[in-house]
């Protein structure tokens, strides 16, 4: 028997319809649509509206979706992994109330925090599991209610981020496709750059937390652009190298959306070029954990079997890697 691969044999996204646009932006801060379109490359986001609705709501979307899609019944499903930094609660985790909303009766499931890496972690987490041949159906969810922990008082966060997720199925394969290898990096101290500060078990919520506005996401933005640029394309050409792949052999690069000067600069280091970038950040901005897989969603009718895919991100934490995906499949 060869050896046992991970195969993405799916992806579904879901993005909410309400479009927050430059536009209805430069009514809430002092910005402007040239600002915005020239520093990050984004024009609009889609923010998830209504009374109650947690990320579970756009993750459980994009799930269902995947399991009619990939004719796949939910009782097959063996595990659950979705990756969120905004959960609907502290617990329990985000993924077991997808898994009741889809009906995976027979999965155990949980939620990985990494940020806006969290996705391109989860996924490795889900291969690591098919390809010990413990499990056989795995979905890996990235999904983000970005605007839940927004201050829309706050020109330099509000104007990046979006509400949005996607999920992938991943069964196992013995043919040269799937997860072909990942590298993954953390480190605690850029804590302080990019962070939630309240909510948690340091700063637990107080009147005094929510006045001062603790309650949500705040980042030193040139810091964390300064390290999210070279660490992207550090690990993206170091996977690239790792697996003697060229930039003529590299199909796409699949980046995390969190400023398109970021996403260029990875590509400019790999050497390939725009043709071969995916990019949906004008539309969605920066969903956090849910730019990867709203990526291969929007381009899968782009792709083919055999096609070699470098995805990177970089995120709060700081958390960083790249993965080497063969596509495992042409798109009907
Ligand atoms: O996904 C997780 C990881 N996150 C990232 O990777 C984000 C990384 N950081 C960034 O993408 C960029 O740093 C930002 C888009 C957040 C900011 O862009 P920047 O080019 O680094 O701008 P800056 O923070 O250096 O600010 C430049 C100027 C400042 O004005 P002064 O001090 O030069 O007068 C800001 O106050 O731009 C001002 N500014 C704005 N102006 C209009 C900041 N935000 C805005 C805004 N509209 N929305």
């Amino acid at each position: 028997m060869g050896k046992i691969r991970a195969a993405i044999t799916g992806v579904q996204g879901y993005v909410p319809d309400y479009v927050l646009t430059n536009a209805e932006l430069e009514t809430m801060v002092e910005t402007s649509d040239e600002w915005i379109t020239t520093r990050t490359g984004i024009k609009e986001r889609r923010i998830l509206k209504g009374e109650g609705q947690g990320t579970s709501v756009l993750a459980a979307k994009a799930a269902k979706g995947l399991l009619e899609k990939t004719n796949t019944d939910p009782a097959e499903i063996d595990l659950i992994i979705c990756a969120t930094v905004t959960p609907d609660m502290v617990f329990p985790a985000t993924a077991n109330i997808v898994s009741d909303e889809i009906g995976a009766v027979n999965a155990f499931s949980y939620d990985i925090g990494a940020a806006c890496s969290g996705f391109i972690y989860a996924l490795s987490t889900g291969a690591t599991f098919i390809e010990s041949g413990r499990y056989k159906k795995v979905i890996v969810i990235g999904a983000d209610k970005m605007s839940s922990i927004i201050d829309y008082t706050d020109r330099t966060t509000c104007i990046i981020f979006g509400d949005g997720g996607g999920a992938v199925l991943l069964e196992p394969t013995e043919e040269e496709v799937g997860i072909m290898d990942f590298i993954h990096k953390a480190d605690g101290a850029g804590a302080e750059f990019l962070n939630m500060k309240a909510g948690g078990s340091r700063y637990p919520a107080t009147v005094e937390t929510v006045m001062a506005r603790e309650h949500f996401a705040r980042q030193d933005g040139a810091t964390v652009f300064k390290f999210a640029v070279t660490n992207m394309a550090d690990y993206a050409a170091k996977i690239m190298e790792r697996n003697d792949l060229n930039a003529d052999d590299v199909n796409y690069l699949v980046a995390h959306q969190a400023n398109k000067r970021i996403i260029d600069a990875t590509a400019r280091r790999m050497g390939v070029t725009d043709d071969k970038v995916m990019m949906n950040i004008e539309r969605y901005g920066n969903t956090t954990s849910g730019t990867i897989p709203l990526l291969l969603w929007d381009y899968e009718k782009y792709l083919h079997k055999g096609d070699n895919l470098v995805l990177a991100a970089f995120g709060g934490g700081f958390t960083w890697g790249a993965m080497y995906v063969r596509w495992a499949y042409d798109s009907k």
